[in-house]
């Protein structure tokens, strides 16, 4: 196992922490917008910048976490078996799927869809159901998890497998938070629309 993962490597550990920070950043953002309203605030009441705000706020600390990580790889040894031809060519192809899933998932929800809209109150008409969603429920998370993977294997390095596990793990938490509670939030809408529907009738 020794010689895999250079573990002195600091870098190493800035690019795990910038990891674990992203998704733990924007759901503590999201509640704070959701319960205290404190980003539309500092927009004196305007949701939509707050969420164009944040929007530019998470897309911004994602590139320096992919900095961070690439800057991370390229300081740790490289492996003979990701360094042939092979896995290259695995890597172009995890990469471009990994770019497909996230800039389609983009598309399909737009700007306040694809960063956290509903925790302002901007909710979307209908859940979206077309590609990417058809083929998985988060395709911005695991796209994104596979451009990692890719990027690893692209530059033959172990730590980046490992870097990428990670990914995935605060990806699926950040899920078992984001999931539940936008589902309350639609829910709360249905509820709300049916009260008024009794009302008018
Ligand atoms: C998802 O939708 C796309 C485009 O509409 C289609 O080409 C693809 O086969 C669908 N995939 C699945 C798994 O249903």
């Amino acid at each position: 196992m020794s010689g895999l993962i250079d573990f002195s490597q600091p870098s190493l550990w800035v690019s795990a922490a910038s990891i674990a920070f992203n998704p733990a950043f924007w759901n503590t953002a999201a509640r704070q917008e959701y319960h205290n309203k404190v980003i539309t605030k500092l927009f004196r009441g305007n949701r939509l910048y707050g969420c164009y705000a944040l929007a530019v706020t998470i897309f911004t600390i994602g590139i320096i976490r992919d900095s961070i990580y690439e800057r991370a790889l390229r300081s740790q040894p490289t492996h003979p078996l990701l360094a042939g031809p092979t896995s290259t060519y695995i890597a172009y192809g995890l990469i471009a799927a990994g770019n497909v899933l996230v800039l389609s998932s983009m598309w399909a929800l737009g700007v306040t869809g694809t960063y956290l809209g509903d925790y302002f109150g901007i909710l979307m008409d209908h859940k979206v159901e077309s590609f990417p969603f058809n083929v998985t429920d988060a395709p911005m998370y695991y796209g994104s998890t596979l451009s990692f993977l890719g990027y690893a294997l692209w530059m033959g390095k172990p730590a980046g497998i490992l870097l990428t596990l990670e990914v995935l793990l605060v990806y699926r938490i950040a899920l078992s938070y984001e999931d539940p509670f936008t589902a309350e939030i639609y829910a709360k809408r249905e509820r709300e629309e049916r009260q008024a529907g009794k009302k008018r009738s």
